[in-house]
């Protein structure tokens, strides 16, 4: 992936958005990216996009 992509459509969360909240609350888990943005509230087509971020940003 490369620039800084929408990851979720729904609430218009862009990808260096989710990945400064998992650096700066130590957000671990899907689940919890999912409350902190109401990724679940939604159509829920991102989670595999979220677990892409989570993994990457865990991996630098
Ligand atoms: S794209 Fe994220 S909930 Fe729809």
């Amino acid at each position: 992936m490369t620039g800084d992509p929408i990851i979720c459509g729904c609430n218009d969360v862009h990808r260096s958005t989710i990945e400064h909240a998992i650096k700066e609350k130590g957000l671990k888990t899907t689940d919890q990216i999912n409350k902190e943005f109401h990724l679940d509230k939604a159509c829920g087509s991102c989670t595999e996009d979220v677990q892409q971020v989570l993994k990457e940003v865990k991996e630098n």
